[in-house]
């Protein structure tokens, strides 16, 4: 008899994403005509910087001669693409990371997924709440927790809130904990941790023997110098995190899908039978049974991202959300709307008017508004009464995205 995996029976009916298109797909249905403006889930319009283009094109060309062909490349990432991620992220900031501690995929998602098979099933493991929500179920899925209460919190996991009352900065947990997760830029509440928080963290980490998994995948809409883009600009860093990041949001690669992850050599973890053993070296291992690297030609598109054109025009399609984040900031400030983020990050977090519960808020909006974004509950109790809009649509979207939005709430 074939059994199923029955963690999976534990997970909420469906992922935060496909529920709210489930909605706007029958909103759409029954009202044909109306045009839906979706600043929903977080996902970039705006075409591939030319720069990447042309490297793609180039890329299709190598693979259509038999002179330049690529087969299957380095499971880790071609080292044309790690030495410019080391070189332009990490050591031209003065952050200590080597090429050969990136390891190059196809999507931070399924990175901070997959990590989970390197490690143990009975961690103590602690999210903040309101949280990114492939943290949570991909540990529910790996059978880390117990079932969710009415509240969709997990027993056995730690929920640490990160609410106004706080300024959204998580406590440090009151029990000890193997595993913390955390992710700033923030998604969903488009807040940044300073230096002093993410060093608390780490000092955390390092008298816990803890491990910290970082997801910096929104650090380049970081216009604050004093805010760090990078874990590992904190001392004692490399000994307890990995860091994911992303070239979804800051080249335009939701559709094109290319990541990577930083696991530093540093970084050990005692096994049951005493033996220090290197996370770097068990992800290595992982990675090469079980992935056989981004494409070729992907990789080459997100190599120009570096080049002079390529981080110039990365630079812009950022510019151009950020003015989004800050017109969709200012618009609903303007309407008596609480707003917190949208500064350092492509989100905005708003309280709901007339207290609204999040989901009842979303009805609103999407009925009488014809606009879309995420209920804050859809992150976690505690984003409950919030609210998530993204900034990555048109200019012209987002300026009508406003105007709806203070009609809809009249
Ligand atoms: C979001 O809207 O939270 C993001 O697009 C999700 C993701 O990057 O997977």
């Amino acid at each position: 008899m074939v059994r199923i995996n029955e963690n999976y029976l534990k997970l909420k009916a469906g992922y935060l994403f496909p529920e709210i298109a489930r909605r706007v797909t029958a909103f759409s249905e029954a009202n044909p005509s109306a045009k839906v403006i979706k600043l929903g889930i977080g996902d970039v319009t705006e075409p591939l910087p030319p720069a990447i283009v042309a490297a793609m094109h180039e890329a299709v060309d190598q693979m259509a001669n038999t002179s330049t062909f690529h087969g299957y490349g380095p499971e880790q990432g071609y080292g044309f693409l790690r030495e410019p991620i080391a070189e332009h992220d990490y050591q031209s900031r003065g952050i200590n990371v080597s090429a050969d501690e990136i390891f190059v995929s196809d999507g931070s998602k399924c990175d901070t997924g997959n990590i989970l098979d390197i490690l143990g099933t009975d961690n103590r493991i602690a999210v903040t709440d309101p949280v990114y929500p492939v943290y949570v179920d991909t540990n529910v899925m790996a059978g880390h927790t117990g079932d969710a209460d009415e509240h969709g919190r997990y027993a056995g996991l730690i929920y640490l809130p990160v609410t106004a009352e706080n300024g959204f900065v998580p406590e440090l947990p009151a029990e000890p904990v193997d595993i913390i997760y955390l992710c700033y830029p923030n998604n969903p509440t488009g807040t940044v941790a300073t230096r002093e928080t993410l060093q608390k963290w780490v000092d955390y980490a390092r008298a816990n023997n803890s491990l910290i998994m970082f997801d910096a995948a929104y650090e380049a809409f970081i216009s604050d110098d004093a805010i760090p883009r990078s874990i590992y600009e904190i001392d004692g860093a490399r000994e307890v995190a990995i860091e994911f990041r992303s070239f979804s949001k800051n080249a335009g690669f939701t559709g094109v899908r290319c990541a990577f992850t930083v696991v530093p050599k540093e970084l050990q973890v005692t096994a049951s039978c005493g033996t220090q053993v290197s996370l770097h070296q068990l992800w290595n291992r992982r990675q090469s049974t079980k992935f056989n690297g981004a494409s070729f030609i992907i990789q080459k598109g997100a190599a120009a991202a570096y080049s002079p054109e390529g981080r110039r025009q990365t630079k812009q399609l950022i510019d151009f959300y950020m003015t989004n984040a800050r017109s969709l900031k200012e618009g609903l400030e303007a309407v008596g709307i609480t707003v917190y983020g949208g500064e350092n990050a492509p989100y905005v977090w708003l309280r709901t008017p007339n207290n609204l519960s999040s989901w009842d808020f979303f009805d609103v909006l999407l009925s009488k508004g014809h606009l879309v974004g995420t209920p804050g509950s859809g992150f976690g109790a505690s984003g409950e009464g919030y609210f998530r809009l993204s900034a990555f649509n048109s200019r012209e979207n987002v300026e009508t995205a406003i105007e709806r939005f203070k009609a809809a709430i009249d």
